[in-house]
């Protein structure tokens, strides 16, 4: 499988011990890839590594499948991007604001008018930035990112502070981009429901680390396969089960939830084994959005199971 960008060990500590750690990030080419993760998980930190904006502690980048040197325009030449909010000038119109970054960029003026076009802002060009809502300026730096023909597109949070109506337009809107230029886009994402119906591979970030990553598909399958314990003792039922190589996720009411990679009997006969007395042991389908609520909660390990 092609990958349009890798990421082995990738890893960049902050003072406070914050950052991100050990990301082995696969993007395959042509993905709609959602960078999912609650705020302060690390996605702009992660994308700012990807960008070669921060230096990386350990780790190895590769886009497009050549490996990232920060320190080179490289292949960066061939990655659009859109960290956080875009830099445009309220004072000039649609048009000129994209013509500045055209010119930069040496790219021909017809340009600008295909852009225009492809973001969906031909008839407001002549407006100024100013009066733009605030869909219409993500989309215009959606198109600065665009101007130069990328291969892959990176954006973060572009639906951020979007109203339902305004996040399901900017969902048509880079559906449509995938398919047409047939790009591969990495955007990430602190709801689910933003993406949900619009990724196909989903990688989910908390605490730095990369809790899940996969196809939309595979993270709604194991939805299905939710198994529910209540006992008389969770610490020691955590303990238990993380010894056995399980990863037990705090539920509602002191009742643990994990997916296991164990037959269930087996996991039972551990609990029991070590002297946890089960009451409750069922396979139970979760939501997806409780299945990334429990990807990216409390980790039973550090909290106080009592
Ligand atoms: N330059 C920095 N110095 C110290 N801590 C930082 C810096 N940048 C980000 N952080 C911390 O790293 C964590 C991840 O931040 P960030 O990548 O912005 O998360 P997200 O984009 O997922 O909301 C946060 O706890 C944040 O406070
Ligand atoms: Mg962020």
């Amino acid at each position: 499988m092609e990958l349009a960008l890798q990421t082995q060990g990738l890893s960049r500590r902050f003072p406070g011990g914050q950052g991100v750690h050990a990301l082995d990030l696969a993007v395959p080419a042509g993905a709609i890839y959602g960078f999912l993760g609650p705020n302060g998980a690390g996605k702009t930190t992660t994308i700012r590594l990807l960008l070669g904006l921060l230096r990386a502690d350990a780790g190895e980048i590769r886009l497009l499948g050549e490996p990232l040197d920060p320190l080179r325009r490289g292949v960066l030449a061939r990655v659009g991007a859109l960290v956080e909010n875009p830099s445009l000038y309220p004072h000039l119109d649609g048009r000129a604001n994209l013509e500045v970054t055209r010119r930069l960029l040496g790219l021909p003026a017809t340009r600008v008018g295909e852009v225009l076009e492809r973001i969906g802002l031909a008839a407001d060009a002549g407006r100024r930035v100013r009066e733009y809502s605030l869909g219409m300026r993500q989309r215009l730096g959606i198109g600065l990112a665009l101007l130069s023909r990328p291969r892959l597109l990176v954006l973060d949070e572009p639906g951020n502070g979007l109203d339902p109506a305004g996040t399901q337009q900017l969902r048509g809107f880079l559906r449509e981009l995938v398919a047409t230029e047939g790009l591969t886009l990495f955007l990430s994402s602190h709801l689910l429901g933003e993406i949900d119906q619009l990724a196909s591979h989903v990688g989910v970030l908390d605490g730095g680390r990369l809790r899940f990553q996969g196809t939309l598909a595979a993270l709604r399958e194991r939805a299905r396969h939710a198994l529910l314990l209540r006992c008389d003792d969770p610490s020691r039922a955590v303990r238990v089960l993380v010894d056995a190589g399980e990863d037990p996720a705090l539920a509602e009411g002191h009742a643990l939830r994990l997916w296991p990679r164990l037959p269930v009997a087996e996991i039972n006969r551990r609990l029991v084994a070590a002297g946890v007395a089960v009451t409750h042991l069922a396979i139970e389908p979760v939501t997806l959005e409780r299945l990334f609520f429990e990807l990216t909660g409390p980790d039973p390990r550090r909290e106080q199971v009592a």
